[in-house]
C-alpha cells in the first residue's frame, strides 16, 4: 500500500522558488488503479516521481508498505510520455536489459522476455530494432520492459499521451488485461479524463498550483470498461470541476488581452479538450 502524508514540495529557481505541491494526502491499495488528473503544472509529474523516489519531498513523506520511499527501487516502474527505449538495442535486448538492471536471475530471463512480449502481443518483433516499430509498439515494449521484473507497483506518467486515439485504444485495453492478470499497482497521470475513467479504480483530480486534491472518484463501472454511456456520465461530472482549474491556470498565464470565452467555457485549441483525448 501506498500512503502519501502531508506531501509539499518546492522546487527553488533562479526565478523564485514554486509551491509545486502543498499538504497531499493519498492512499493507493494494495492492486489499486489510480488516476491522477488535473490541469497542466498542477504537480501530477512531481508527485509521481516522489513516489518513485526521483524527487524528495520538502515536507510530508511517502510510504510503501509502512516504510519511507527515499529512493527508486525495483519494486517501483516508472513509464514515461516517452519510451525511453535504447534504439541500438533490439525489442527482446530492452526488455532484457530491465530484468538486469533489476538483477533479475539469469536463468529465468529467456522465459521471462517471451512472457512478457507475448502479452504485449510483440514476440514476433522481438529482434526488431527500435527505430523499426511503431510509436504505440514502442510504449508496448516499454510496457513489457516495465513489468517482467515483476515490480509491485507500476507508475506511469501519461504513457500514452503521444499516440493517437485508435492506438490508444488498444492500448487500453491492453493495460486493462495485464492488470487484471497481475493486479500490480498503478498510478497513472493523465491529462485525459476519459482514459482515466476507463482505466481507474478512483479518478483523483488535482487542482491547480499550488498541487492538492479537489475530488477523488470512485469509478463504479464493471471491467472491461467499454459501455460508454457509462464512462460518459463520469466524465461530464469530472470535467466539470476540472474546467474550473483549467480556467484558473489560463488565467494565471495569459496576457491581458486575451479573455476567455463567455459562459466559463474554455476556448478551442486550449486544454479543454481533456474530455476524449487532446
Ligand atoms: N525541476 C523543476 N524546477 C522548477 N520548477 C519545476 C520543476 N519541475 C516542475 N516544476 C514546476 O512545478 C509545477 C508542477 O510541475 P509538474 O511537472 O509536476 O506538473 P504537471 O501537473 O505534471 O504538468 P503537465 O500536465 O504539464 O505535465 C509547475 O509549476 C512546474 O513549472
Ligand atoms: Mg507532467
Amino acid at each position: 500500500m501506498i500512503r502519501v502524508e502531508h506531501l509539499s514540495k518546492v522546487f527553488r529557481s533562479r526565478r523564485g522558488n514554486t509551491l509545486a505541491l502543498e499538504e497531499i494526502d493519498l492512499t493507493v491499495g494494495d492492486g489499486e488503479f489510480v488516476c491522477l488528473v488535473g490541469p497542466s503544472g498542477c504537480g501530477k509529474s512531481t508527485l509521481l516521481n516522489v513516489i518513485a523516489g526521483l524527487e524528495k519531498p520538502d515536507a510530508g513523506r511517502v510510504l510503501l508498505d509502512g516504510k519511507p520511499i527515499t529512493g527508486p527501487g525495483f519494486e517501483r516502474s516508472v513509464m514515461f510520455q516517452e519510451a525511453a527505449l535504447f534504439p541500438w538495442l533490439t525489442v527482446r535486448k530492452n526488455v532484457e536489459f530491465g530484468l538486469e538492471l533489476a538483477h533479475w536471475p539469469k536463468a529465468e530471463w529467456k522465459e521471462r522476455i517471451e512472457r512478457y512480449l507475448r502479452m504485449v502481443h510483440l514476440w514476433r518483433f522481438r529482434d526488431a530494432y527500435v527505430h523499426e516499430i511503431s510509436g504505440g509498439m514502442k510504449q508496448r515494449v516499454a510496457l513489457a520492459r516495465a513489468l517482467a521484473p515483476q515490480p509491485r507497483v507500476l507508475l506511469m506518467d501519461e504513457p500514452f499521451a503521444a499516440l493517437d486515439a485508435q492506438t490508444r485504444d488498444v492500448l487500453h485495453n491492453e493495460v486493462q488485461e495485464l492488470w487484471r492478470q497481475s493486479k500490480h499497482t498503478v498510478v497513472f497521470v493523465t491529462h485525459n479524463v476519459r482514459e482515466a475513467v476507463r482505466l481507474g479504480d478512483r479518478v483523483v483530480l488535482m487542482g491547480s498550483r499550488p498541487g492538492c486534491i479537489k475530488e477523488d472518484v470512485k469509478i463504479d463501472l464493471a471491467r472491461p470498461r467499454d459501455t460508454e454511456s457509462d464512462v460518459a456520465r463520469y466524465v461530464a461530472r469530472i470535467m466539470k470541476v476540472l474546467r474550473g482549474e483549467v480556467e484558473k491556470v489560463i488565467r494565471e498565464e495569459i496576457d491581458d488581452a486575451w479573455e476567455l470565452a463567455p459562459q466559463g467555457r474554455v476556448p478551442p485549441g486550449s486544454a479543454g479538450g481533456m474530455g476524449d483525448g487532446i
